[in-house]
């Protein structure tokens, strides 16, 4: 692991001219293990501008190398600070360089998509957001899969005004609807796109097959999918799909919720009536007892070379592709500027290995989801 010590924001935007180019670069010399430049950073303040590109030709997109992911911020992590200290920190976020926002429509329901528009508003222009349609809502839930192209229309229109913007820049299907073809879906957002409402077209959770269909269509900027050190299966047909077709991996829940960072084990309770971790079998105390065995190998990585087990897990994750941008999600200004200084650690292939051979030999305990939610995820 290499400490890629740059220097200040303005200085490392000048010194890195093309942030594709460089993106392309970071991966190469990741995977190659060469270390970056190390100019000295300027004290106190850690900020990324390293760029990564999602997608490519017109429907490409240029974000800092780490997104934010929001929906934590009210929805599915447990007790949430205020509104006001949510769009504080989604600006420092932007003052730290981070130019990738993610949010949906179902994280609240509706409320994620105004906390992220009233923070960005202000800063619309220097920033690109992510949002995602594909559910009903009613009583303030959700309550069914739903990707008719009434319904998306619905959805674009809605979220345009609740992110107070005049176009979305990455607009995702949420989970597949069995009762709409893919076609049909990916023929719809082209529309969207086309009338000026949307700019890029996303699909989270999608087999090989699916994508494909899709960028047919429509081509695809993004596909996103939970992909971390405890779920790899994206690395069997969905990124070499995703190579070969110029699309951009965004791993959702890159420290698996928490788990990665070391914070959680078998004592904690997510019974605070707005987490989902309480009913994801890999955060019962059991799963929890065992699966720290995993956060040890990390640290076991991370301490002698200065780094968190999120980091390391992070890193491992930017290691994987250039073409990969994580959204780790948090609601602490430590934790988001732990997660940035990721990408001043740059993993080489032999260090990649080393995680991986350390993880491998851990028997992961307790699925993913819980079957009713693994049901929605096409294969
Ligand atoms: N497309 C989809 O279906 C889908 C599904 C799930 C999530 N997502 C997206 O992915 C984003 C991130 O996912 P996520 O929230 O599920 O998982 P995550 O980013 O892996 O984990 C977030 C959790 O980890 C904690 N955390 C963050 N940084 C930490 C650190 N350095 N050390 C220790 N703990 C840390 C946070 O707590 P603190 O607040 O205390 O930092 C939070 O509870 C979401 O915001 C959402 O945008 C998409």
């Amino acid at each position: 692991m290499t400490r890629n010590d740059p220097q200040s924001h303005v200085g490392r935007r000048n010194f890195f001219k093309s942030g594709s180019a460089f993106g392309a670069a970071f991966g190469a010399q990741a995977v190659a293990g060469n270390a970056m430049a190390s100019p000295q950073q300027s004290p106190g303040r850690p900020l990324i501008s390293q760029f990564r590109k999602l997608g490519a030709g017109n429907y490409g997109m240029e974000v800092s190398a780490l997104g934010l992911g929001c929906m934590g911020m009210n929805y599915h992590r447990g007790i949430h600070p205020s509104r006001e200290a949510t769009i504080k920190l989604i600006r420092q976020a932007v003052e730290r360089g981070v130019t990738l926002f993610d949010t949906a429509e179902t994280y609240g329901p509706f409320v994620n998509e105004e906390l992220v528009g009233e923070a960005l508003a202000p800063l619309r222009g220097q920033v690109k957001i992510s949002t995602k349609f594909g559910f009903n809502h009613e009583g303030g839930r959700a309550t069914g899969l739903n990707s008719r192209p009434e319904r998306i229309r619905r959805v674009a229109d809605e979220s345009l005004k609740r992110l107070r913007t005049d176009v979305i820049d990455l607009f995702y299907q949420h989970r597949l609807d069995p009762n709409v073809p893919i076609e049909v879906v990916a023929g719809t957002v082209k529309d969207l796109i086309g009338e000026g409402k949307v700019r890029r077209f996303g699909l989270c959770e999608v087999g090989a097959e699916t994508i494909r269909r899709a960028h047919a269509v429509q081509p695809v900027t993004a596909v996103q999918s939970e992909y971390h050190l405890m779920w790899r299966e994206p690395e069997d047909k969905v990124l070499p799909v995703c190579e070969e077709l110029g699309i951009g991996f965004v791993p959702y829940s890159p420290v698996n919720r928490g788990f990665l960072g070391g914070d959680l084990n078998e004592y904690t309770r997510f019974d605070s009536g707005n987490d989902n971790r309480n009913i994801l079998p890999r955060f019962t105390p059991e799963a929890m007892r065992a699966n720290l065995a995993i956060v040890e190998v990390l640290n076991r990585f991370g301490r002698p070379r200065g780094a968190t087990s999120a980091q390391v897990a992070m890193a491992w994750l930017l290691a994987k592709k250039p073409w990969i941008v994580p959204i780790p999600g948090t609601t602490k200004l430590a934790h988001l500027d732990e997660n940035l200084r990721t990408v001043d650690f740059v993993l080489n292939a032999s260090e990649v290995r080393e995680i991986e051979e350390g993880v491998s030999k851990i028997a992961i305990v307790g699925d993913r989801y819980p079957a009713s939610e693994q049901q929605r995820i096409s294969r």
